[in-house]
């Protein structure tokens, strides 16, 4: 099938089932107009880099709770934001949070810059990260490759080269499906259909709007992808 029905096809799942989730703007809010704040859809990255869903929630609401803005994250004392991120681990990822706050305000006048490049080169924002903030918070199209996307892409194409050696190969897989609209639902969708549906152990095909498209739903393989190669 063309990339733009598949899009179209996972659109529409998600739109039905997305995973709510604090730093999101629901169907109805998006239908009228509502973007995410790009400080959320940061400070939600940022967290879960190394961090699952489920922890990062209480941790996101207490931090725009006390924080509700960057200008706001840049003024705080280092030892406050330390301890508020206390249990969330990897705390290089706190100080360079706080360092990448206090640059946006320095020298982007408080707002995120709306460019993928810009956003590369701030403190803790590496390539996936400068992807999702650009693709969630701006419809930049840019291709948000995780874990999830890597497991979702080898099943629809029955690539069977193990990781790491497949990702250049996954990863342009999930290129040519990103889309020019809603880019951003797009790389969530995938997400939310790894997580939800194809996940690791017994997918749920039955659920799955790619069923009729993926190749290894076709060729009964999807349970035994991706390969790894053994560390
Ligand atoms: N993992 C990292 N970012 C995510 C997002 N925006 N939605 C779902 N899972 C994610």
């Amino acid at each position: 099938a063309a990339a733009p029905a598949l899009s179209e096809a996972l659109l529409d799942w998600y739109d039905r089932h997305a995973r709510r989730m604090p730093w999101r703007v629901g169907p109805a809010a998006r239908a009228a107009g509502l973007r995410p704040d790009p400080y959320a859809v940061w400070l939600s990255e940022i967290m879960l880099q190394q961090t699952t869903v489920a922890a990062v929630k209480s941790y996101f609401e207490a931090f725009t709770r006390r924080w509700p803005t960057v200008e706001a994250l840049a003024a705080a004392e280092d030892a406050d934001v330390m301890a508020a991120w206390a249990g969330l681990g990897y705390y290089a990822r706190a100080r360079n949070l706080l360092k990448c706050a206090r640059v946006v305000v320095s020298d982007h006048g408080g707002a995120f810059p709306a460019d993928h490049d810009a956003l590369l080169k701030l403190p803790g924002i590496g390539p996936y990260t400068a992807a999702a903030i650009s693709a969630i918070a701006f419809d930049i199209p840019a291709t948000v490759v995780d874990g999830n996307v890597e497991r979702v892409m080898a099943r629809l194409h029955d690539e069977h080269t193990p990781l790491p050696a497949a990702k250049p190969i996954l990863t342009e897989h999930a290129r040519a499906l990103t889309p020019a609209a809603r880019p951003g639902d797009h790389a969530q969708a995938v997400m939310d259909l790894g997580a939800t549906i194809c996940t690791p152990k017994n997918p749920a095909c039955g659920l799955c709007p790619w069923r009729p498209v993926c190749a290894a739903w076709g060729a009964g393989t999807a349970a035994e992808l991706p390969k790894k190669t053994p560390k």
